[in-house]
């Protein structure tokens, strides 16, 4: 019987799968890696010939997406919507899909020592790595790395199975593969060697000598928003396609690459795709996740306190609109190093793309997880502008609207469902505190987000409790429109 998703109205593959090499293991088999890094290789298949396919892989989570992959020969389809236009392409790159918990670690641990795997990638969210992200090194007391550490041939943390598959790897006189971090983080790159260098340290000092030695970690800058998928998205791809396809994912019509050239069993031609393969990704990954996740994330805090749910609601209102484009153009664009890059128009064109009304990008979901997020997207930037004694109010704001929701009460006294690996930490630090004053001082506390020289700087907790005070007095839309109203 015909796969159902080859009859669906889509660009379909029209290349031979069966000429696939699973030479890429992809670890997080997420909406991001679906829409982003597959489709690279589906368009190098489909238009230059290439022959490098995927093994994909969820260690934590996401059984039902590996489920389906399965039942439908790992077809799967990406819309990409904007105003007035969707397309749909099935992409069909992923030759296999693996569940550490359903097909078992070993099968796992067999596809990432196969031969010809060349590189193992990852999408596993900035809390996945078992790092803090203050300092980016691993937490070894981590609630996952710890007891990995103890049992260390039958790991479940990412950073164990990548360790555990190249000490494998290396018993058997196999060569090392790359490993391509594509998550947000800084540096993600240097961040996934220290943590899978600290990693094999603290097993093995022989075998981390060797990855030191063998293994590359080139740093990434990776580009386009992908909402998480909800019914109402594969409702639509259903009236697209014809086809009901719960592996199926929506995304912006936009979509950037940027790689570190560093890749020790070589790697797919990304650039005939559109990629840019460069010497240095560090500039490239400021800008992004300053500019871009920065203001997501001060949209994310400040939109949902005021009742808005998706950044396209936040930017009809013309003060968030102003508020984020004056954030981006005013006090992350001068934090940069970046060159050759026009940052007024990169500017202008984020704020088209938040503007798609298609996308839907839920603030709640962007507000996830802000102890991983604010260090890169938010106090990076701050620290730049203490150093050079500038003006960094909207910053501040944008602090002081992650606090309020933190808080755990929107401004219609409702609960809010605050999602954040630190929970415990945050929530010890708001029930153990008064509102006002005593709660921000509380919250600056917390070491593993904002370090030990922020919370002491009189400048920083002026200017965040400033704008804490703001948003209790006034509410969230009155203080972005009092903030905003200087651009
Ligand atoms: N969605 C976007 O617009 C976007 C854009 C750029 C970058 N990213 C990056 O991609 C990441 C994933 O985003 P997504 O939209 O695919 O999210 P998602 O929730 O759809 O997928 C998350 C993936 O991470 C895996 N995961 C979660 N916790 C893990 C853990 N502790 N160990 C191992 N694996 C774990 C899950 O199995 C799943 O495959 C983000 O955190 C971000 O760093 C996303």
């Amino acid at each position: 019987m015909q796969n159902k998703l080859l009859t669906a109205k889509a660009a379909l593959p029209t290349y031979d799968r069966n000429k696939l090499v699973q030479r890429i293991v992809h670890l997080g088999f997420g909406a991001f890696h679906r829409a982003h890094q597959a489709v690279y290789a589906d368009i190098l298949a489909t238009e230059h010939g290439s022959d490098w396919g995927y093994c994909e892989v969820n260690l934590v989570g996401g059984e039902q997406q590996i489920a389906d992959m399965k039942a439908q020969d790992n077809l799967y389809t990406v819309a990409e919507m904007s105003a007035d236009a969707w397309t749909a392409r099935v992409v069909g790159v992923a030759r296999r899909a693996l569940h550490a918990d359903v097909d078992g670690l070993e099968a796992v641990l067999a596809a990432m020592c196969e031969p010809q795997v060349a590189i193992v990638s990852i999408t596993i969210t900035e809390k996945g790595y078992g790092h803090s992200p203050a300092t980016g090194q691993l937490m070894l007391d981590h609630p996952f790395i710890a007891p990995d550490l103890k049992n260390p041939h039958q790991p479940k943390s990412a950073a164990g199975v990548i360790v555990e598959a190249l000490a494998r790897r290396r018993a058997q006189g196999l060569g090392a593969f790359t490993v391509m971090s594509c998550d947000n983080m800084p540096e993600n790159g240097h961040v996934t060697r220290n943590v899978i260098c600290a990693y094999a340290r603290a097993v093995d000092a022989e075998l981390a000598d060797w990855i030191e030695a063998n293994v590359t970690f080139p740093s990434t800058m990776v580009d386009r928003i992908v909402p998480a998928v909800t019914a109402e998205t594969l409702d639509k791809i259903e009236q697209l396609t014809g086809v009901r396809d719960p592996a199926g994912v929506a995304c912006e019509p936009f979509r950037q690459w940027v790689i570190e050239d560093n890749f020790v069993a070589g790697r797919p031609e990304w650039e005939k795709a559109g990629a840019e393969l460069v010497a240095d990704v560090v500039p490239f990954e400021e800008m992004k996740l300053r500019m871009l996740n920065g203001s997501h994330s001060f949209l994310a805090y400040l939109g949902y306190l005021a009742g808005y749910q998706h950044i396209n609601d936040c930017m009809e209102d013309d003060n968030y609109r102003r508020a984020a484009h004056a954030l981006m153009l005013q006090e992350q664009a001068p934090t940069l190093k970046v060159k050759g890059v026009d940052l007024a128009k990169y500017a202008d064109m984020l704020i088209d793309r938040y503007s798609n009304p298609a996308l839907r990008h839920r603030t709640w979901q962007i507000a996830m997880d802000g102890s991983q997020k604010l260090p890169q997207r938010m106090l990076d930037s701050v620290r730049w502008h203490r150093a050079h004694n500038r003006d960094f109010d909207l910053l501040a704001l944008g602090v002081a609207g992650w606090m309020r929701y933190v808080g755990g009460v929107d401004e219609q006294g409702k609960p809010i469902e605050v999602s954040d690996p630190l929970l415990a930490v945050i929530q010890q630090a708001v029930k153990g505190s008064a509102e006002g004053e005593a709660r921000v001082k509380a919250l600056l506390g917390i070491e593993a987000i904002f370090g030990n020289e922020l919370p002491k700087d009189e400048v920083f907790v002026a200017q965040v409790l400033r704008a804490y005070q703001a948003l209790l007095a006034n509410g969230a839309k009155a203080t972005v429109a009092q903030y905003a109203a200087k651009y």
